[in-house]
């Protein structure tokens, strides 16, 4: 069954990448948005599974379809599965053609993911070598000399990735002092997040505030790939958000751990490209064809797939290309 339902959520990352890429730099990211968010649910339709949106693209009064809550796939009878999805990680990405624009879903067996209301949260993400020894409540300084250690190589070698805002001109500063360099991103601390835990990418670790439903996202992958990633959400300055996160079960003073926001044993994680980046490559059209890669993970049994498709359908004279 698990083996199906990966194939599945590849296919569906791939229908939501290949839509949304044909609108690659025009400009419009809620457009392109929207193309994803159809050709992704639309995709999930014919799925043997009794699947539910845990995180998705808002509550059901201001999000037509993939909203917290809404059922998808063939339903009763087959398999309940909680999914959390972000059709496009990284609108703005696609609508100006920047990289490290993703499709992405993940899912689990009931509970296996938490329900993060969509508010900021503080995040540190490292791949294997530093897991378990950076804290958030540690300094930057101290995180980044664990991390160093643990990579062997020097505080000046470290690469973070940071979300390019205003909210992060301490973290920024800070960083620069301890002498790490920095990669700042216009948008998608997922995508980034993934490539810290993949050696080779030249990311070392992700820093800063940025959305919670995205860090429920990257702890799927983390603990795929046997990362880490600390979070701790932040307190909304809209009571009725705040007072609806705390009737959901969030405290905001504790620091979730991947196991807390990930703790499903049935994990599996599908990203597929929209425009090339670290890690994948953006989504290729040719003639009538259409090429996509896509990064699949499996937590039990432990899988780690990096996927090439080409596409081609609808032409009977598409010549695939090595
Ligand atoms: P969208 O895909 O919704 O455009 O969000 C991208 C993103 O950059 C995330 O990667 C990040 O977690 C969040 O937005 C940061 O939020 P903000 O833009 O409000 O700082």
């Amino acid at each position: 069954m698990e083996q199906t339902l990966t194939a599945e959520f590849l296919r569906v990352a791939e229908q939501a990448a290949i839509a949304c890429a044909r609108s690659i730099g025009h400009g419009k990211r809620k457009y392109s948005d929207q193309l994803a968010v159809e050709a992704m649910r639309h995709a999930m339709e014919t799925i043997q599974m009794d699947g539910t949106i845990v995180i998705g693209e808002g509550e059901r009064d201001e999000a037509p379809m993939l909203y917290v809550g809404e059922k998808v796939g063939m339903g009763m009878g087959f398999p309940a599965i909680d999914i959390a999805v972000d059709p496009l990680e990284g609108t703005n990405l696609c609508a100006t053609g920047a990289p490290n624009a993703i499709a992405v879903l993940a899912a689990s067996e009931k509970g296996g993911l938490l329900h993060a209301p969509d508010l900021y949260m503080e995040k540190l993400v490292v791949g294997p070598p530093a897991k378990g020894r950076v804290s958030l409540e540690a300094t930057v300084g101290d995180n980044l000399h664990e991390i160093a250690k643990a990579l062997s190589r020097k505080v000046q070698e470290l690469t973070v990735v940071v979300l390019d805002r205003p909210r992060h001109e301490k973290l920024v500063a800070d960083i620069r002092q301890a002498g790490a360099r920095i990669q700042l991103i216009g948008d998608g601390d997922l995508s980034a997040a993934i490539s810290a835990a993949v050696s080779g990418t030249g990311v070392h670790a992700v820093m800063g505030i940025g959305g919670a439903p995205e860090g429920v996202l990257s702890a799927a992958a983390l603990k795929c790939l046997n990362g880490e990633i600390q979070g701790r959400l932040l307190v909304d300055t809209n009571t009725a958000s705040r007072e609806k996160a705390e009737d959901m079960g969030v405290d905001f003073g504790r620091i979730y751990k991947t196991e807390d926001l990930a703790p499903g044993e049935h994990i599996i994680f599908a990203a597929c490209g929209v425009t090339s980046g670290n890690l994948l490559k953006g989504v290729r059209f040719f003639g009538d064809g259409v090429r996509t890669s896509s990064l699949i993970l499996n937590y039990s049994p432990r899988r780690v797939r990096f996927i090439e498709t080409v596409h081609i359908e609808p032409g009977e004279d598409v010549w695939v290309r090595f």
